[in-house]
Formats: C-alpha cells, structure tokens, sequence
C-alpha cells in the first residue's frame, strides 16, 4: 500500500497535510526518514512512525451501535440522517457501512464495519443467523401466534416466511414479546405481526447470532466490538 494512502487512512491527515509532514521529514519507515508519499509499505511488517510515533495500520472497523429511532440504517439519503451521519470523522474514514437494515423507526443493535464479507455472511438467508427483537405489539398475542410463526408466516405479499420463534414476555390489550427471525425482509417483524391480525408499536433488536446490544449503550451510542465479540464475528467468516 502507498505511504501517504496508509497515513491518510489512518486520519494522520489529508493527502495535502501529508506531503506536508513527509517535507518535514517527520515520517519514517524502519527508523530511515521518507519523504516521497508514492512509497509503497508492507502494512504487516514495516515500521512507520509520524514524529517518533508508531502508526499501526488498521483494515477493518467493527462498531455496535444501539440506533435511535429517526435514522436511516444506510451510507447516504437525500433527505435524512443516516447512521453513519453519527459516527465520528475517525470512525468515518473506514468507510464503514450498516450490516443489514432496521426500519427508520427501529431501535437497537445495529453492527457498523467496512468488512464485507463478514456483512455477507451476517445477513445471508443461507446462514439461518437468528435476530432477535424486542417488540412492543398492540393486540393480545397468544399461544395460536406462536405455533402460526413456529409453522412459517405468510406475508401480504405471497412470501412464505421461514420459522420463527415468537417468546411472549406479557399478554394483554398491549403485548410485548421477543421473536427471532433468520431472514431480512422489508418490513419482515411488521408484516408477520400484520398477517395475524396485529400491531408492532415498538421494535428494538436486541441480538444478532450471539452478539448481544450492549445494555450500557444508549440509543445513538457507538463502540468498537469487544475482543470476544469480534472473535464470534469473525468465527462467522469462516463458516
Ligand atoms: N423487521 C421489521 O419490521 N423492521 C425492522 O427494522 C427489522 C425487522
């Protein structure tokens, strides 16, 4: 990789600031100073330091974000914030992107990163990888709900879910209850909840395979994954 593409990726500074710095010759790989931005560096074993300070080379960024409600789960919309709109320019510079989408009003656990052959097998429908969600749901859900999602639900328009399991937390005129789906279609807890007749009031997810939200982070909060949960994501890959 280029020198100077590293140390920008690396939020050292613009391509500009960086020509700069190597002028200066503040920069050096394997303690010999460079100031030609055009060097090509090997990120794994070279030594690059701006001002006697090591740089690392980072690939690849995984953040959990508990999403408000109010944003959009993609990289860029015409007419509202996005989920990347929160992040901080440090974490922007990955260009890092939303691994599947929640609703614009769906709340929770929503992984953040530039790996996308991790998102892939994420999200893929081949990968049976369970969401679970909490849900608040206007209507009395009932033991019939439950045995109708265990058999596949058929939305409005023909689909024929796959199995999903629905857990009733309480029932009543409002229920709340958690369900997990292994697919992501438009809409999909919604329109399950339609096709029996009900309600969802509020929809916040709250696991995605065995990463689990972080009840510490508030809605719009932001964090990198833990060493145990980027070592589940990336045991994902593998599969
Ligand atoms: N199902 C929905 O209906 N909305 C979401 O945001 C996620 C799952």
């Amino acid at each position: 990789m280029r020198l100077d593409k590293l140390l920008s990726n690396m939020g050292i500074g613009s391509r500009k600031d960086i020509k700069a710095i190597l002028k200066k010759k503040h920069i050096t790989v394997n303690e010999k100073i460079v100031k030609d931005g055009s060097m090509h560096v090997d990120t794994e074993s070279d030594i690059i330091k701006v001002q006697g300070e090591i740089v690392t080379y980072q690939k690849y960024i995984y953040l959990m974000m508990n999403k408000p409600g109010g944003y959009i789960s993609a990289t860029v919309d015409e007419r509202d914030k996005t989920v990347i709109d929160m992040l901080t320019p440090s974490y922007k510079l990955f260009n890092p992107f939303p691994v599947g989408r929640l609703d614009k009003d769906t709340e929770g656990l929503l992984l953040i990163t530039n790996d996308g052959e991790l998102a892939h097998q994420l999200i893929s429908p081949k990968k049976d990888v369970g969401k679970t969600y909490y849900a608040k749901i206007k209507g009395h859900v009932t033991e019939e709900d439950i045995l109708k999602f265990n058999n596949g639900i058929m939305l409005d328009d023909g689909y024929q879910a796959k199995p999903a399991k629905l857990q009733i937390l309480h029932a009543d005129d409002q229920s709340e209850v958690e369900v997990t789906v292994t697919e992501g279609k438009f809409h999909q807890v919604k329109r399950m909840f339609l096709a029996v007749d009900k309600k969802v009031d509020y929809l916040k997810r709250i696991k995605m395979g065995e990463l689990e939200l972080d009840r510490n982070l508030v809605p719009g909060d932001v964090r990198e994954l833990t060493k145990d949960e980027l070592e589940y994501c990336l045991s994902q890959k593998k599969n």
